[in-house]
This record gives structure tokens, sequence and C-alpha cells, in this order.
């Protein structure tokens, strides 16, 4: 049986929405597991529950139903307290790292924090750490000294990752990490990305709309459509061997209109008819569907070795 670092099983989550007053289902019974050393890739168009998985996996959200285990451990409902080994462990970054950095906080404070709170560390081995992972993420020394808004979108990004790589974790989430960055300073920061998952041992989810960077990024891909996971492939095979209709769609788009942003692939759901799908959540958009489409999920089921896909006709 295949071990995971981290899974989900089966996981949901809604929220109310304030406009309709209704259930939005941003999670809808996701399973999918990490492997240690393994790098996945999340891609999905706008609103597909990217950055609510990513924040259920490290419980800064709670699901409504299903179980997370991180290391076999069921931290689904542990309380906050008793998390310390989660929060050492697993480490996520957002696109944009300046809303999680105190502005009043020199930069070596701000990688520091974590240290300061979850190591028994000296004043003197945190500052020689903390020069440590300046060198590793590229940064001057000088840097330590600054201020968050003295510092451009890329050297941001460098500290959010020196922070998140402090405590040493096992796991690191990138959500969106370049969206926000200019051409150049992305390919720095995710070759940067690249290298520390290699030199850190870590094991990574990697979180874009952008189709061509979650390929370079990862070994495996799973492909996110209105909270649910609709294909999970190799990254060598998604181009030649992606069955899932969503996924086909994606690529033919991306091939057609030379564009590897996925947003506005699709016209967007209303949020009132979204939150009703009993079925498949392409049912409105898919060429082939039938009947059964409309009224039964369709579960991800293991297609070809290491290939999953969400489809009643697969
Ligand atoms: N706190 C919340 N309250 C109500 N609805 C929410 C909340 N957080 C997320 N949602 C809804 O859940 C769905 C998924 O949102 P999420 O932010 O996870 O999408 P995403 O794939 O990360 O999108 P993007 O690519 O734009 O970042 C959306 O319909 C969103 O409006
Ligand atoms: S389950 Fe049905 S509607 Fe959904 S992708 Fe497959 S054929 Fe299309
Ligand atoms: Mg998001």
């Amino acid at each position: 049986m295949t071990q995971f670092l981290l899974e989900a099983h089966k996981v949901q989550k809604s929220y109310v929405s304030s406009i309709y007053r209704n259930n939005v289902h941003a999670i809808r019974e996701v399973s999918f597991g990490l492997q240690n050393g393994e790098r996945l890739g999340i891609v999905g168009e706008s609103g597909s529950g990217k950055t609510t998985l990513c924040k259920l996996l490290v419980r800064l959200e709670k699901p409504t139903s299903g179980k997370i285990f991180y290391d076999n451990i069921d931290i689904t409902d542990l309380p906050e307290k008793k998390l310390d080994f989660l929060r050492k462990n697993v480490q996520i970054i957002f696109q944009n790292s300046m809303n999680a950095m105190n502005p009043k906080h020199t930069i070596g404070a701000i990688i520091e924090e974590p240290m300061q709170i979850q190591t028994k560390l000296s004043a003197s081995d945190r500052y020689k750490k903390n020069q440590k992972l300046l060198q590793d993420v590229g940064l001057q020394q000088e840097i330590y000294e600054r201020y968050p808004h003295e510092l451009s979108g890329g050297q941001r990004q460098r500290v959010a990752i020196a922070r998140a790589l402090s405590l040493e974790p096992k796991i690191l989430i990138c959500d969106e990490p370049v969206t926000s960055l200019d051409v150049s300073m992305k390919a720095q920061i995710l070759n940067l990305l690249l290298d520390l998952q290699q030199n850190y041992n870590l094991s990574m989810i990697f979180v874009s709309h952008d189709l061509d960077v979650v390929t370079a990024m990862s070994t495996k891909i799973a492909v996110m459509h209105s909270g649910t996971i609709c294909e999970i492939i190799s990254s060598y095979e998604i181009f030649s061997k992606a069955q899932h209709p969503y996924t086909k769609l994606l690529i033919a788009t991306l091939m057609e209109f030379k564009q590897t942003t996925i947003t506005n692939c699709l016209e967007k759901q209303k949020v009132k008819e979204y939150s009703t799908i009993k079925g498949c959540t392409f049912y409105n958009y898919c060429s082939i569907h039938q009947e059964q489409c409309k009224m039964v999920k369709p579960e991800l089921r293991e297609i070809a070795p290491d290939h999953w896909c969400a489809c009643h006709l697969l």
C-alpha cells in the first residue's frame, strides 16, 4: 500500500454565501495523497478551490467533513495547542507574502519569529541560522536589518521562503507564489524553489493557474474543477495522455489561444447554480455527458497506473 506523508480523504468544505444565503461547496469530497519527496502540482481556474484546499491541508481552515492525515496522524479535529508538529513540518507560502509580514518588524525578526516560537534555539544560533537561510534563498546579508516595504516583490517572496524553511519543514505548499511577479523574477523564484526542494529534501505542493508552470514544477498534477479533483496524472504525460473532458478542454484551449493561464477558459458558473450540482461538476460544459452524470458524482478512479480520473465514461 502506498504510504502518504499528507493525505486527504473525502474532504469537503462549505461556506455560507453572504449573497445567496446558501451553502457554497468550495471543496467536494476531495481525496489524494502526497508521497515523501514528491512534487504535486494543483491546477485549476479561479474559484475552483485551490487555496481552500491548501488552507485545509495546513489546518488554517477545518473541513466540514472528511479526514486529513499528516504522517498517518489524523489532524482533522486536533485542537490548535496539539498542532505544533504540523506547524513545524508543513509550511505554506502565498501569492502576497507582504500580507503575512508585520511591516514594523525587520526582515531578520520576521524570519526568526517561527524559530523563537517553536524552538529552543539561542539568540546567537537563531542569528546564524537566519544568515544561512538568507544565503540559501539568494538574499544579501544586509537585508536582515531592512523592513518589508523596502524590498521588491521578488525579495519579499524570497524572505517568505526563508521564513517557511526556518523550521526545516518536510512539506512546503506554494499557493501561486509567482503570480504577482514579472517574468524574469518568476523564473528566478521557480528555479530557487526547485533547488531548495532538492537541498532541503522537501515534499512540495505547487498551486498555479499556469499549466506550463505547474508542469515544470511538478512530477504529478491534480486538475481541479468546481471544488473537485477531476484528474491526477504524471506531468510528463498530461499533454499526451490526459483523459478527462475538462483536462482535454483546458489543453485544447491553451494550445488554440497560445496562452498558459486558464483563468478565463470557461465561463463562470454562477455560485447559486454551482452550489446545487449533485453529479459531475463539469456536466454543463461536457459535450459527451449522459443522463447519469447530472445526478451521480463520478468517483476518482485509477484508470491506468498512477493515472486517476473522475468520469463515468472512463
Ligand atoms: N471564507 C469564504 N467564505 C465564503 N466563500 C468562500 C470563502 N473562501 C472561499 N470561498 C469560495 O470558495 C470557492 C473556492 O475559492 P478558492 O479561493 O479556494 O479558489 P481558488 O481556486 O484558490 O481561486 P483563485 O485561483 O482565484 O485563487 C470560491 O467560490 C470562493 O468564493
Ligand atoms: S462524468 Fe459525465 S459530465 Fe462528467 S466529465 Fe464524464 S462524461 Fe462529462
Ligand atoms: Mg487561490
